[in-house]
Parts: structure tokens; sequence; C-alpha cells
């Protein structure tokens, strides 16, 4: 079984739709270790309660980006991840996260991007005046939200929707959307043709 490693920072329901995947057999992966740059992250209990190794690795320890994403790397590594998971993950993935894994950490973010990177996706979708918005499963590279897209999700945005009633909906989609971003790129026969994820198999 391939094994995901998953960083977060906060209440992990994405770490909980992984967790709820492989359990019911939508995803053929294991669940290594999950890595929280917060102690106390709502989602370290949810990874416990799943029996899955927990660490916390606070970016205060540490003085430099490098280092702190060093200790990650290693960790990671030492635990042979073959993919990275950011779910909720509140830090920017530095360089020596890139090289330990080139192509192999995915993100989750609550917008169609490349609209509204950053935080408060939501919320920037609603001052913009936007009228359909969504989720994006995209690869991590030195940009900020700004990887090769694997997959997204539309979702409408309501004239009466506030940034909370937006998000829900949108968290709505995360859920069914990240597990089957996973499934794609652990299975073979992907590539990149320039940013476009392309995969070699017959698409549904
Ligand atoms: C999600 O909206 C995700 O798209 C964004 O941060 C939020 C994390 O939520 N990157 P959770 O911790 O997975 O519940």
């Amino acid at each position: 079984m391939p094994k995901v490693g998953v960083l977060i920072s906060g209440r992990g329901s994405n770490l909980q739709a992984l967790i709820d995947a492989i359990a019911d057999g939508r995803l053929a992966a294991r669940i290594a270790v999950v890595i929280s740059n917060k102690p106390g992250a709502g989602g370290l209990d949810r990874a416990r309660a799943a029996g899955i190794e927990t660490l916390t690795i606070s970016h205060r320890d540490y003085s430099t980006r490098d280092a702190f994403d060093t200790a990650m790397a290693s960790a990671l590594v030492e635990r042979r991840v073959r993919l990275v998971c950011l779910a909720g993950f509140m830090r920017l993935i530095g360089q020596p996260m890139l090289d330990a894994f080139p192509n192999a950490i995915l993100n989750i973010h609550p917008s169609l991007l490349p609209a509204f990177p950053g935080t408060d996706a939501q919320a920037q979708a609603i001052a913009h005046g936007v009228k359909v918005s969504g989720a994006t499963v995209h690869l991590v590279n030195g940009e900020l939200d700004g990887g090769p897209i694997v997959l997204q999700a539309s979702v409408e945005v309501c004239d009466d929707d506030t940034a909370e009633s937006l998000s829900l909906r949108i968290l709505e989609q995360e859920h069914r959307l990240y597990p089957e971003a996973v499934c794609r790129v652990l299975e073979a026969g992907w590539r990149l043709v320039g940013r476009r994820f392309v995969r070699s198999v017959a698409t549904g």
C-alpha cells in the first residue's frame, strides 16, 4: 500500500475525508504519519482515533523556514512516504520539502485556482462578486497555490452567501475531491505536459 503523509494546522476535516476514504475502500493508501505545526490541532485527535502516528513539528522551534522544512522532510522520508498531502496546513512549503518530494506534494484550496490564492479564498470570492467558486487540488511548487491542477469542483455562489455559508458548501466538495485526487496521483501513468496534469489511463 503506498504510504501518504498528511500535514495539518487545524481541525483536519480533509484529513478525516482521507481517513474515511481509506476505511471504506475508495482510496488504496495508508496514512503513515500526520504532522501538525500547531500543538493541539484538532486534526491530531482525528489521526489518533484512527490509530495513525502523529507528530508535532512547530515552526516556532526552528530559526529558519529551511530548518523547519528539513525537519518535516526528514520525518516523512524516514517513514518512506510516497506522497505528502497538505490538509489545511498554514505554512508555505520551502525548498527542502520540494527537493525531497518533487511533484509529490498535494494541496487543497477552497477556490477555483488561479482565482483567489492565499488566505480567506471564500471571502475573496464573495467580495469579488463571482457567481461560481469551488475547490482545487493541485501539486505544490514554489509558488503560493500555483502548482499544476489535478482536480477541481465548482460551487455556485448565491446572492445571500456569506464567507461562512460558502465555505461550508465548498468544504463538502473538498471532502469528495481530495480522496479522488490522491487516487489519481497515486495511480501510475500521469505526466505533466507543461503545467497540465494529464492521465494516460482512460478517464470517466
Ligand atoms: C480547507 O478549506 C482547505 O481547502 C484549506 O484549509 C481548510 C482546511 O480545513 N486549505 P480542514 O482543516 O481540512 O477542516
